[in-house]
């Protein structure tokens, strides 16, 4: 047990603190996690500072190409349509030469892996349902980059190669979907093709799924394949629509992107959700935490973005292959552009009263696309680099005190041992750290009724992992 003596933090607080404060980029308004003076109570601890690239993923942020990704989305839409209900057979036309397409490209990236990545097109044939009249064959395609330490442990980023006009049965009209979702598949392709020639601790998985306009058919099927698999899957990254900064309305903003993450999480029973209320944990679902990971470490002169995290599953009426994982218990967040233009997505091509509908290749914007991939990429690389996420985290409620008590299962993967990460109960954001080392418990002289907990794993090697929030136990 170890107990944080007070005079120590608070040395470490004014120090850090002025450090922080300081070095906060003044571009990066979500980057600005606290300012001492805001917090209530003061507490024991230095302040967070936000992990920045190493030198490794600064030059794979560097690598990510806007000319690979327009590209890739130029081949993608001469596919003419990727509705899932398009022919499968025909090498120009349909959703299955766009299938075999990506399939060979991510085979001609994992040429430079040394083995380390493998290319699979996981299939299943859906039966009839609302969106499907026939039976069809759902495919998947996957290239997995296999963690050296811990190949168990994965991360999955994923968008969806399928598209859609008006009418979600049409398969035959030209259903270009540059913005929905090729940017997507763009930049889990980009992403594979930067991480090939690396060797990450943990398992990366690069998706690109089919039947998401058809009810998110190919990541249920991925996720659920996962989960009976008994996949650690610690993450998944959504990228749907990330093609565009420019709204309706004109209103651009081309250095910000939203990501969508669940509060209360869907899988959790009666008990767990009356708990997790009891305690107002209702902000610190394993999504938000993935959440607040990626703020932290995707907001900074590499990315050049501001990420603004979203206390919401997904927009209003929409939905995303996130919600899959989310609903295997799989933590999930969704990036989608800053503002939409509703004439550019799920719309036949056609010009109405001098507007132009449809979602068209000259509406997309390739560097915004790089940027958000330089989002994921630093998400992706600081995951699968730290140690796993802390689990059977708990904290002490048997009696009342003024201190709070933590536990936690000890990871023997995790060499840099653990820390505590607190914040006033109004903050968004982690504002305190305090390093408790190799423990599965200590004590912090601070009130758990005044502030939230997490404890997160450190590794040698810098990286931190996303925090855990502890249940009474
Ligand atoms: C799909 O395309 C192939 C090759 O062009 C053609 O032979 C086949 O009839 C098409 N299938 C359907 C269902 O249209
Ligand atoms: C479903 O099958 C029917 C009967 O074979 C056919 O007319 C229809 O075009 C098919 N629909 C799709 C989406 O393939
Ligand atoms: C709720 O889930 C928890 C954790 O999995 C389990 O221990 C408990 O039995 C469940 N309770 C009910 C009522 O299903
Ligand atoms: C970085 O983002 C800011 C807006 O936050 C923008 O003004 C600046 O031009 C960007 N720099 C680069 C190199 O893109
Ligand atoms: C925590 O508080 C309880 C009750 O006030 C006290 O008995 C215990 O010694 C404290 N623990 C530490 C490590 O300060
Ligand atoms: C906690 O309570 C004990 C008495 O139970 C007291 O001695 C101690 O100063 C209190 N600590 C804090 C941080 O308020
Ligand atoms: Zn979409």
């Amino acid at each position: 047990m170890i107990t944080m003596p007070r005079l120590f933090p608070a040395l470490l607080i004014s120090l850090f603190a002025t450090i922080q404060v300081y070095s906060q980029h003044p571009i990066f308004p979500g980057a600005q996690l606290c300012t001492e003076a805001d917090i209530w109570p003061p507490g024991p601890g230095h302040a967070f500072i936000p992990q920045a690239p190493d030198a490794e993923l600064t030059q794979i942020l560097r690598e990510i190409d806007p000319k690979r990704i327009k590209a890739t989305i130029e081949k993608l839409v001469s596919f003419g349509t990727r509705s899932t209900l398009s022919n499968q057979t025909d090498p120009v036309r349909g959703i299955g030469a766009a299938r075999d397409w990506i399939a060979s490209e991510m085979r001609s990236y994992a040429a430079r892996s040394n083995g380390r990545m493998t290319v699979t097109v996981p299939s299943y044939v859906q039966g009839p349902a609302p969106r499907v009249p026939n039976d069809t064959v759902i495919s998947n395609v996957v290239a997995t980059l296999r963690g050296s330490k811990e190949p168990n442990r994965a991360y999955v980023i994923s968008g969806h190669y399928d598209t859609r006009v008006t009418d979600v049965l049409n398969f035959v009209d030209d259903a270009p979907g540059a913005n929905d979702d090729a940017s997507g598949v763009a930049v889990s392709m980009e992403l594979a093709r930067v991480m090939a020639s690396r060797s990450p601790a943990a398992t990366i998985m690069f998706a690109a799924v089919a039947g998401e306009e058809q009810g998110l058919l190919g990541s249920n099927f991925l996720a659920t394949e996962l989960k009976k698999a008994g996949v650690d899957v610690q993450g998944m990254l959504n990228n749907d629509i990330v093609g565009s900064s420019t709204g309706d309305d004109g209103t651009h903003a081309p250095f910000d992107i939203r990501m969508y993450a669940q509060g209360i999480p869907t899988t959790e029973n009666a008990t767990q959700i009356a708990t997790r209320i009891s305690i107002g944990g209702e902000n610190d679902s394993p999504a938000r935490q993935l959440g607040r990971f990626m703020a932290e470490v995707a907001q900074n002169p590499a990315t050049n973005m501001s990420v603004h995290l979203m206390y919401r599953p997904d927009r209003y009426l929409r939905g995303g292959d996130h919600l899959s994982f989310l609903q295997q218990g799989f933590p999930a967040v969704r990036f989608t552009e800053p503002h939409e233009n509703f004439a550019h997505q799920h719309q036949d091509i056609r010009v109405e009263n001098g507007v132009q509908f449809g979602d068209l290749i000259e509406f997309v914007d390739f560097d915004f696309i790089a940027r958000v991939a330089r989002v994921n990429g630093a998400g992706l690389w600081s995951l699968a680099q730290a140690p796993g996420t802390p689990k059977g985290v708990t904290i002490d409620t048997r009696t009342l005190t003024n201190n709070s008590t933590l536990g936690w299962t000890m990871d023997a993967d995790v060499d840099g041992g653990y820390e505590i990460v607190w914040r006033a109960t109004d903050e968004p954001f982690w504002s305190h750290v305090i390093p408790v080392g190799h423990t599965n418990t200590a004590t912090v002289q601070l009130s758990k009724d005044n502030v939230h907990f997490g404890v997160r794993a450190v590794g040698r090697n810098g990286f931190r992992s996303p925090a855990t929030f502890p249940f009474p136990g």
